[in-house]
Protein backbone atom coordinates (compact mmCIF):
# COMPACT_ATOMS: atom_id res chain seq x y z
CA UNK A 1 0.00 0.00 0.00
CA UNK A 2 1.57 3.44 -0.55
CA UNK A 3 -0.04 6.87 0.90
CA UNK A 4 1.42 10.04 -0.03
CA UNK A 5 1.30 12.80 2.16
CA UNK A 6 2.89 16.21 2.32
CA UNK A 7 6.26 15.93 2.65
CA UNK A 8 5.82 11.77 2.78
CA UNK A 9 6.03 8.66 1.20
CA UNK A 10 4.85 6.16 3.72
CA UNK A 11 5.37 2.46 2.44
CA UNK A 12 3.79 -0.23 4.44
CA UNK A 13 4.40 -4.04 3.41
CA UNK A 14 2.13 -6.96 3.83
CA UNK A 15 3.33 -7.29 7.37
CA UNK A 16 2.66 -3.95 8.36
CA UNK A 17 5.95 -3.24 8.77
CA UNK A 18 6.91 0.22 7.15
CA UNK A 19 9.40 2.23 5.57
CA UNK A 20 9.54 5.76 5.45
CA UNK A 21 11.08 8.29 2.97
CA UNK A 22 11.29 12.28 3.66
CA UNK A 23 11.16 13.81 0.09
CA UNK A 24 12.73 17.86 0.13
CA UNK A 25 9.59 18.45 -1.74
CA UNK A 26 5.47 18.42 -1.59
CA UNK A 27 3.50 16.93 -4.04
CA UNK A 28 1.52 19.16 -6.30
CA UNK A 29 -2.26 18.01 -6.00
CA UNK A 30 -5.03 19.58 -8.77
CA UNK A 31 -6.36 21.06 -5.85
CA UNK A 32 -3.15 22.84 -4.16
CA UNK A 33 -2.69 26.78 -3.48
CA UNK A 34 -1.70 29.14 -6.38
CA UNK A 35 0.83 31.54 -6.21
CA UNK A 36 0.45 34.43 -8.74
CA UNK A 37 3.65 36.25 -9.63
CA UNK A 38 3.84 39.26 -11.41
CA UNK A 39 6.15 40.55 -13.70
CA UNK A 40 7.26 43.85 -15.37
CA UNK A 41 8.64 47.14 -15.56
CA UNK A 42 7.48 49.90 -13.00
CA UNK A 43 3.99 51.39 -13.77
CA UNK A 44 2.90 48.78 -16.09
CA UNK A 45 -0.31 48.47 -14.35
CA UNK A 46 1.58 45.37 -12.09
CA UNK A 47 -0.68 46.72 -8.86
CA UNK A 48 -3.99 47.27 -10.45
CA UNK A 49 -4.50 44.10 -11.87
CA UNK A 50 -3.16 42.42 -8.90
CA UNK A 51 -5.68 44.56 -6.75
CA UNK A 52 -8.27 43.72 -10.20
CA UNK A 53 -7.80 40.11 -9.90
CA UNK A 54 -7.65 39.93 -5.72
CA UNK A 55 -11.35 41.66 -5.49
CA UNK A 56 -12.44 39.22 -8.17
CA UNK A 57 -11.24 35.63 -6.90
CA UNK A 58 -12.22 36.86 -3.18
CA UNK A 59 -15.63 37.88 -4.55
CA UNK A 60 -16.20 34.49 -6.14
CA UNK A 61 -15.66 32.51 -3.43
CA UNK A 62 -11.55 31.81 -3.42
CA UNK A 63 -10.08 33.42 -0.54
CA UNK A 64 -6.89 35.81 -2.39
CA UNK A 65 -4.61 37.73 -1.02
CA UNK A 66 -2.27 40.09 -2.76
CA UNK A 67 0.32 42.04 -1.68
CA UNK A 68 3.07 44.73 -3.46
CA UNK A 69 6.42 44.00 -2.33
CA UNK A 70 10.17 44.83 -2.22
CA UNK A 71 11.37 42.41 -0.42
CA UNK A 72 11.20 38.76 -1.93
CA UNK A 73 11.99 37.36 1.31
CA UNK A 74 9.21 38.73 3.57
CA UNK A 75 7.15 38.48 0.47
CA UNK A 76 7.46 34.33 0.02
CA UNK A 77 7.14 34.11 4.22
CA UNK A 78 4.02 35.73 3.79
CA UNK A 79 3.01 33.50 0.92
CA UNK A 80 3.93 30.27 2.91
CA UNK A 81 2.12 31.32 6.32
CA UNK A 82 -1.08 32.36 4.02
CA UNK A 83 -1.06 29.61 1.31
CA UNK A 84 -0.47 27.32 3.99
CA UNK A 85 -1.50 27.74 7.47
CA UNK A 86 -4.30 29.98 6.86
CA UNK A 87 -6.28 28.78 4.79
CA UNK A 88 -6.05 31.13 1.57
CA UNK A 89 -5.96 29.07 -2.13
CA UNK A 90 -4.58 31.93 -4.02
CA UNK A 91 -1.81 34.39 -3.36
CA UNK A 92 -0.52 37.56 -5.27
CA UNK A 93 2.87 38.41 -5.23
CA UNK A 94 3.16 41.55 -6.30
CA UNK A 95 6.57 42.96 -7.65
CA UNK A 96 8.81 43.27 -10.71
CA UNK A 97 9.96 40.45 -10.79
CA UNK A 98 11.71 40.79 -13.84
CA UNK A 99 14.93 38.41 -14.07
CA UNK A 100 14.51 34.76 -14.61
CA UNK A 101 16.90 34.44 -12.04
CA UNK A 102 14.47 36.05 -9.09
CA UNK A 103 11.69 34.10 -10.98
CA UNK A 104 13.69 30.50 -10.46
CA UNK A 105 13.69 31.37 -7.10
CA UNK A 106 10.33 31.64 -6.67
CA UNK A 107 9.50 28.84 -8.54
CA UNK A 108 11.82 26.98 -6.43
CA UNK A 109 9.86 28.13 -3.47
CA UNK A 110 6.39 27.36 -5.05
CA UNK A 111 7.73 23.24 -5.94
CA UNK A 112 9.04 23.27 -2.08
CA UNK A 113 5.91 24.01 -0.22
CA UNK A 114 3.35 22.78 -3.12
CA UNK A 115 2.38 25.57 -4.88
CA UNK A 116 1.22 26.17 -8.41
CA UNK A 117 2.65 29.14 -10.01
CA UNK A 118 1.10 31.59 -12.47
CA UNK A 119 3.00 34.45 -13.99
CA UNK A 120 1.24 37.27 -15.35
CA UNK A 121 3.58 39.89 -17.15
CA UNK A 122 2.11 42.81 -18.22
CA UNK A 123 4.31 44.42 -21.51
CA UNK A 124 3.82 48.04 -22.54
CA UNK A 125 5.59 50.69 -24.24
CA UNK A 126 3.11 53.35 -24.67
CA UNK A 127 4.58 56.62 -23.02
CA UNK A 128 0.93 58.19 -22.77
CA UNK A 129 -0.13 54.91 -20.86
CA UNK A 130 3.37 55.12 -19.05
CA UNK A 131 3.04 58.28 -18.08
CA UNK A 132 -0.64 58.16 -17.35
CA UNK A 133 0.13 55.98 -14.96
CA UNK A 134 2.88 57.34 -13.16
CA UNK A 135 0.53 60.88 -12.87
CA UNK A 136 -2.93 58.54 -11.27
CA UNK A 137 -1.05 56.41 -9.00
CA UNK A 138 3.14 56.70 -8.50
CA UNK A 139 2.99 60.65 -7.61
CA UNK A 140 0.93 59.78 -4.43
CA UNK A 141 4.76 58.34 -2.98
CA UNK A 142 5.91 59.96 0.17
CA UNK A 143 8.71 60.56 -2.43
CA UNK A 144 6.86 63.07 -4.51
CA UNK A 145 4.98 65.19 -1.74
CA UNK A 146 7.00 68.08 -2.27
CA UNK A 147 8.02 67.47 -6.36
CA UNK A 148 6.14 69.04 -9.04
CA UNK A 149 3.98 66.75 -11.78
CA UNK A 150 6.55 66.89 -14.52
CA UNK A 151 9.93 66.31 -12.20
CA UNK A 152 8.18 63.56 -10.57
CA UNK A 153 7.21 61.95 -13.45
CA UNK A 154 10.99 62.87 -14.98
CA UNK A 155 12.50 61.21 -11.83
CA UNK A 156 10.15 57.82 -11.80
CA UNK A 157 11.35 57.44 -15.43
CA UNK A 158 14.59 57.04 -14.44
CA UNK A 159 13.95 54.41 -12.08
CA UNK A 160 12.50 52.60 -14.73
CA UNK A 161 15.41 53.08 -16.90
CA UNK A 162 17.22 51.37 -13.98
CA UNK A 163 15.46 47.92 -14.17
CA UNK A 164 15.29 48.17 -17.77
CA UNK A 165 18.66 46.98 -18.19
CA UNK A 166 18.24 43.80 -16.13
CA UNK A 167 14.54 43.02 -17.62
CA UNK A 168 14.43 39.86 -19.43
CA UNK A 169 10.34 39.68 -20.27
CA UNK A 170 9.20 35.89 -20.30
CA UNK A 171 10.35 34.36 -23.55
CA UNK A 172 7.86 32.14 -25.89
CA UNK A 173 11.22 29.20 -26.03
CA UNK A 174 13.22 29.69 -22.62
CA UNK A 175 10.23 29.66 -20.69
CA UNK A 176 7.91 27.41 -22.41
CA UNK A 177 7.30 25.39 -19.08
CA UNK A 178 6.20 28.13 -17.19
CA UNK A 179 2.31 29.13 -16.66
CA UNK A 180 1.91 32.70 -18.08
CA UNK A 181 -0.19 35.03 -19.34
CA UNK A 182 1.92 38.00 -21.19
CA UNK A 183 -0.76 41.10 -21.30
CA UNK A 184 0.54 43.43 -24.28
CA UNK A 185 -1.01 47.08 -24.56
CA UNK A 186 -3.20 46.83 -21.36
CA UNK A 187 -5.00 43.86 -23.46
CA UNK A 188 -4.48 44.82 -26.49
CA UNK A 189 -2.87 41.58 -27.48
CA UNK A 190 -2.10 38.59 -25.08
CA UNK A 191 0.06 35.14 -25.30
CA UNK A 192 -1.18 32.33 -22.97
CA UNK A 193 1.27 29.52 -22.07
CA UNK A 194 0.04 26.35 -20.75
CA UNK A 195 -2.66 26.93 -18.69
CA UNK A 196 -2.49 24.33 -16.27
CA UNK A 197 -6.05 24.49 -13.96
CA UNK A 198 -9.46 25.65 -13.68
CA UNK A 199 -8.26 28.71 -11.17
CA UNK A 200 -5.52 29.70 -14.04
CA UNK A 201 -8.29 29.36 -16.65
CA UNK A 202 -11.03 31.99 -14.55
CA UNK A 203 -7.54 34.10 -14.26
CA UNK A 204 -6.90 34.30 -18.19
CA UNK A 205 -10.64 34.82 -18.75
CA UNK A 206 -10.95 37.77 -16.75
CA UNK A 207 -7.95 39.76 -17.28
CA UNK A 208 -8.55 39.02 -20.63
CA UNK A 209 -11.96 40.72 -20.32
CA UNK A 210 -11.05 43.76 -18.28
CA UNK A 211 -10.20 47.13 -19.63
CA UNK A 212 -9.07 50.54 -18.37
CA UNK A 213 -11.22 52.86 -20.60
CA UNK A 214 -12.95 55.87 -18.04
CA UNK A 215 -16.49 54.99 -17.35
CA UNK A 216 -19.75 55.08 -14.83
CA UNK A 217 -21.32 52.32 -13.41
CA UNK A 218 -24.87 53.82 -12.45
CA UNK A 219 -26.83 50.62 -9.95
CA UNK A 220 -30.20 51.46 -8.83
CA UNK A 221 -33.07 49.39 -7.42
CA UNK A 222 -36.60 49.24 -9.35
CA UNK A 223 -38.95 52.41 -7.98
CA UNK A 224 -40.84 51.05 -5.02
CA UNK A 225 -43.04 48.23 -5.75
CA UNK A 226 -46.57 47.33 -4.63
CA UNK A 227 -44.92 44.26 -2.29
CA UNK A 228 -42.52 46.79 -0.78
CA UNK A 229 -45.58 48.65 0.49
CA UNK A 230 -47.08 45.59 2.17
CA UNK A 231 -43.79 45.02 3.60
CA UNK A 232 -43.50 41.77 1.14
CA UNK A 233 -40.52 40.00 0.17
CA UNK A 234 -39.77 38.91 -3.54
CA UNK A 235 -42.85 38.05 -5.64
CA UNK A 236 -43.32 39.97 -9.08
CA UNK A 237 -45.71 43.38 -8.35
CA UNK A 238 -45.46 46.12 -10.39
CA UNK A 239 -44.70 50.02 -9.12
CA UNK A 240 -46.74 51.58 -6.55
CA UNK A 241 -47.48 55.41 -7.68
CA UNK A 242 -44.00 56.64 -5.62
CA UNK A 243 -42.38 53.62 -7.88
CA UNK A 244 -43.65 55.63 -10.91
CA UNK A 245 -42.84 58.76 -9.80
CA UNK A 246 -39.40 57.60 -9.17
CA UNK A 247 -38.86 55.82 -12.65
CA UNK A 248 -39.83 59.54 -14.23
CA UNK A 249 -37.29 60.93 -12.17
CA UNK A 250 -34.61 58.56 -12.81
CA UNK A 251 -35.46 59.33 -16.78
CA UNK A 252 -34.48 63.15 -16.06
CA UNK A 253 -31.83 62.23 -14.03
CA UNK A 254 -30.07 60.19 -16.84
CA UNK A 255 -30.82 63.04 -19.60
CA UNK A 256 -29.28 65.22 -17.72
CA UNK A 257 -25.80 63.45 -17.27
CA UNK A 258 -25.73 63.10 -20.89
CA UNK A 259 -24.03 59.73 -20.60
CA UNK A 260 -22.26 58.44 -23.51
CA UNK A 261 -23.40 55.33 -25.23
CA UNK A 262 -25.62 54.55 -21.89
CA UNK A 263 -26.82 50.41 -21.79
CA UNK A 264 -29.52 49.83 -19.73
CA UNK A 265 -30.23 46.55 -17.73
CA UNK A 266 -32.68 45.20 -16.14
CA UNK A 267 -33.90 42.25 -14.70
CA UNK A 268 -36.98 39.68 -15.77
CA UNK A 269 -39.30 41.11 -12.99
CA UNK A 270 -42.10 43.51 -13.77
CA UNK A 271 -40.53 46.26 -11.25
CA UNK A 272 -37.50 47.14 -12.68
CA UNK A 273 -38.59 46.23 -16.72
CA UNK A 274 -41.54 49.11 -15.50
CA UNK A 275 -38.58 51.68 -14.17
CA UNK A 276 -36.78 51.15 -17.42
CA UNK A 277 -39.91 51.50 -19.88
CA UNK A 278 -40.30 54.93 -18.36
CA UNK A 279 -37.03 55.74 -19.09
CA UNK A 280 -37.96 56.02 -23.21
CA UNK A 281 -34.68 54.73 -24.04
CA UNK A 282 -33.64 50.54 -25.32
CA UNK A 283 -32.83 48.03 -22.47
CA UNK A 284 -31.67 44.59 -21.93
CA UNK A 285 -33.51 42.11 -19.97
CA UNK A 286 -31.34 39.78 -17.41
CA UNK A 287 -32.59 36.70 -15.83
CA UNK A 288 -29.48 36.49 -13.59
CA UNK A 289 -30.27 40.33 -12.29
CA UNK A 290 -33.33 38.70 -10.92
CA UNK A 291 -33.55 39.41 -6.88
CA UNK A 292 -33.03 36.50 -4.61
CA UNK A 293 -35.36 33.69 -4.70
CA UNK A 294 -36.69 33.22 -1.18
CA UNK A 295 -38.38 30.00 -1.74
CA UNK A 296 -40.90 29.05 0.80
CA UNK A 297 -40.81 32.79 2.23
CA UNK A 298 -41.62 34.44 -1.05
CA UNK A 299 -44.10 37.09 -0.82
CA UNK A 300 -43.67 37.47 2.96
CA UNK A 301 -43.52 39.81 5.88
CA UNK A 302 -40.52 39.14 7.82
CA UNK A 303 -42.59 38.94 10.67
CA UNK A 304 -44.91 36.16 9.12
CA UNK A 305 -41.32 34.55 8.57
CA UNK A 306 -40.47 34.69 11.88
CA UNK A 307 -44.11 33.36 13.42
CA UNK A 308 -43.65 30.48 10.99
CA UNK A 309 -40.16 29.58 10.75
CA UNK A 310 -38.43 30.67 13.43
CA UNK A 311 -35.41 28.55 13.36
CA UNK A 312 -34.64 29.26 9.67
CA UNK A 313 -35.39 32.93 10.47
CA UNK A 314 -32.28 32.78 13.31
CA UNK A 315 -30.05 30.66 10.93
CA UNK A 316 -30.45 33.44 8.28
CA UNK A 317 -29.64 36.04 11.03
CA UNK A 318 -26.58 33.60 11.90
CA UNK A 319 -25.25 33.68 8.29
CA UNK A 320 -26.97 35.39 6.16
CA UNK A 321 -24.18 34.82 3.29
CA UNK A 322 -24.64 31.63 3.07
CA UNK A 323 -27.70 31.09 4.10
CA UNK A 324 -30.57 28.91 1.35
CA UNK A 325 -34.04 29.72 1.82
CA UNK A 326 -35.79 26.55 2.07
CA UNK A 327 -36.21 25.76 -2.20
CA UNK A 328 -34.64 29.29 -2.66
CA UNK A 329 -31.32 31.01 -2.81
CA UNK A 330 -28.91 32.27 -0.85
CA UNK A 331 -26.72 35.30 -1.64
CA UNK A 332 -23.59 32.92 -2.12
CA UNK A 333 -25.68 31.67 -5.09
CA UNK A 334 -26.46 35.03 -6.44
CA UNK A 335 -23.02 35.69 -6.55
CA UNK A 336 -22.46 32.62 -8.74
CA UNK A 337 -25.47 33.69 -10.47
CA UNK A 338 -24.78 37.27 -11.21
CA UNK A 339 -20.82 36.41 -12.31
CA UNK A 340 -21.11 36.63 -16.07
CA UNK A 341 -22.94 39.86 -15.52
CA UNK A 342 -19.98 41.27 -13.33
CA UNK A 343 -17.63 39.70 -15.92
CA UNK A 344 -19.85 41.84 -18.92
CA UNK A 345 -19.51 44.88 -17.19
CA UNK A 346 -16.14 44.80 -17.05
CA UNK A 347 -16.28 44.49 -20.75
CA UNK A 348 -18.71 47.36 -21.07
CA UNK A 349 -18.55 51.11 -20.70
CA UNK A 350 -21.26 53.38 -19.23
CA UNK A 351 -24.20 50.63 -18.41
CA UNK A 352 -27.45 51.83 -15.95
CA UNK A 353 -28.48 48.38 -14.01
CA UNK A 354 -31.96 48.38 -12.89
CA UNK A 355 -32.04 45.43 -10.50
CA UNK A 356 -33.21 44.60 -6.49
CA UNK A 357 -31.77 45.11 -3.14
CA UNK A 358 -30.24 41.44 -2.83
CA UNK A 359 -28.47 41.60 -6.81
CA UNK A 360 -27.40 45.19 -5.92
CA UNK A 361 -25.91 44.72 -2.49
CA UNK A 362 -24.01 41.59 -4.16
CA UNK A 363 -22.79 43.77 -7.47
CA UNK A 364 -21.37 46.72 -5.02
CA UNK A 365 -19.47 44.50 -2.72
CA UNK A 366 -17.55 43.32 -6.03
CA UNK A 367 -17.05 47.35 -6.53
CA UNK A 368 -16.22 48.01 -3.54
CA UNK A 369 -14.42 44.70 -2.02
CA UNK A 370 -16.74 44.18 0.87
CA UNK A 371 -16.32 40.63 2.53
CA UNK A 372 -19.20 37.66 2.55
CA UNK A 373 -20.03 39.30 5.78
CA UNK A 374 -20.77 42.86 5.33
CA UNK A 375 -22.21 41.94 1.80
CA UNK A 376 -25.74 41.42 2.76
CA UNK A 377 -25.86 44.15 4.80
CA UNK A 378 -24.79 46.67 2.59
CA UNK A 379 -27.37 50.11 1.98
CA UNK A 380 -28.83 49.77 -0.93
CA UNK A 381 -31.84 52.13 -0.81
CA UNK A 382 -34.93 52.31 -2.98
CA UNK A 383 -35.12 55.96 -4.95
CA UNK A 384 -30.97 56.12 -4.90
CA UNK A 385 -28.83 55.74 -7.74
CA UNK A 386 -25.40 55.02 -6.88
CA UNK A 387 -22.82 55.68 -9.29
CA UNK A 388 -19.57 53.94 -9.86
CA UNK A 389 -16.41 55.52 -11.28
CA UNK A 390 -13.11 53.37 -11.36
CA UNK A 391 -10.01 55.79 -10.15
CA UNK A 392 -6.32 54.37 -9.56
CA UNK A 393 -6.82 51.32 -8.09
CA UNK A 394 -10.76 51.21 -6.54
CA UNK A 395 -14.03 53.23 -7.21
CA UNK A 396 -15.31 56.03 -6.06
CA UNK A 397 -18.78 56.21 -5.37
CA UNK A 398 -21.52 58.46 -4.97
CA UNK A 399 -25.30 58.80 -4.15
CA UNK A 400 -27.78 60.34 -5.48
CA UNK A 401 -30.58 60.24 -3.84
CA UNK A 402 -33.84 61.36 -6.21
CA UNK A 403 -36.21 62.51 -3.74
CA UNK A 404 -39.15 60.52 -3.85
CA UNK A 405 -40.60 59.12 -0.56
CA UNK A 406 -40.51 55.58 -0.19
CA UNK A 407 -40.21 52.66 2.51
CA UNK A 408 -37.27 51.10 4.07
CA UNK A 409 -36.69 48.14 3.28
CA UNK A 410 -33.56 47.68 4.76
CA UNK A 411 -33.20 45.27 8.00
CA UNK A 412 -30.05 45.05 10.12
CA UNK A 413 -28.63 42.42 11.76
CA UNK A 414 -30.26 41.98 15.25
CA UNK A 415 -27.68 40.96 18.64
CA UNK A 416 -29.77 38.01 19.58
CA UNK A 417 -29.58 35.47 16.74
CA UNK A 418 -30.03 32.79 18.79
CA UNK A 419 -33.16 29.79 17.61
CA UNK A 420 -34.50 30.11 20.71
CA UNK A 421 -34.79 33.81 20.79
CA UNK A 422 -38.10 35.90 21.55
CA UNK A 423 -39.66 36.94 18.86
CA UNK A 424 -39.15 40.64 20.00
CA UNK A 425 -35.44 40.17 20.15
CA UNK A 426 -36.26 38.57 16.14
CA UNK A 427 -37.68 41.90 14.95
CA UNK A 428 -35.89 43.85 16.88
CA UNK A 429 -34.22 45.79 13.98
CA UNK A 430 -37.29 45.32 11.22
CA UNK A 431 -38.12 48.89 10.42
CA UNK A 432 -41.48 50.57 10.30
CA UNK A 433 -43.31 49.96 6.44
CA UNK A 434 -44.06 53.47 5.92
O1 LIG B 1 -35.70 39.24 -0.10
C1 LIG B 1 -35.58 40.30 -0.67
C2 LIG B 1 -34.77 41.40 -0.27
O2 LIG B 1 -34.60 42.37 -1.22
C3 LIG B 1 -33.42 40.97 0.25
O3 LIG B 1 -33.42 41.50 1.49
O4 LIG B 1 -31.69 39.85 2.12
O5 LIG B 1 -32.07 41.92 3.48
O6 LIG B 1 -33.75 40.07 3.49
P1 LIG B 1 -32.69 40.80 2.72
Amino acid sequence: MLLMLDQLIVYIDDNYSCAVLVLSFSVCMTNCPTLIVTVGLPARGKTYISKKLTRYLNWIGVPTKGKEYQCATTALNDVREYLSVEGGQVAVFDATNTTRERRATIMKFAEQNGFKVFFVESVCEDPDVIAENIVQVKLDSPDYIHTDTEEAVEDFMKRIKCYESSYQPLDENLDKELSYIKVIDVGRRYLVNRVLDHIQSRIVYYLMNIHITPRSIYLSRHGESDLNIKGRIGGDSGLSDRGREYAMKLRKYIQEQNIKELKVWTSQMKRTIQTAESLGVPYEQWKALNEIDAGMCEEMMYEEIQKNFPVEFALRDQDKYRYRYPKGESYEDLVQRLEPVIMELERQENVLVICHQAVMRCLLAYFLDKTADELPYLQCPLHTVLKLTPVAYGCKVESIYLGVDSVNTHRNRPENVMAQRSTEDALQTVPAHF
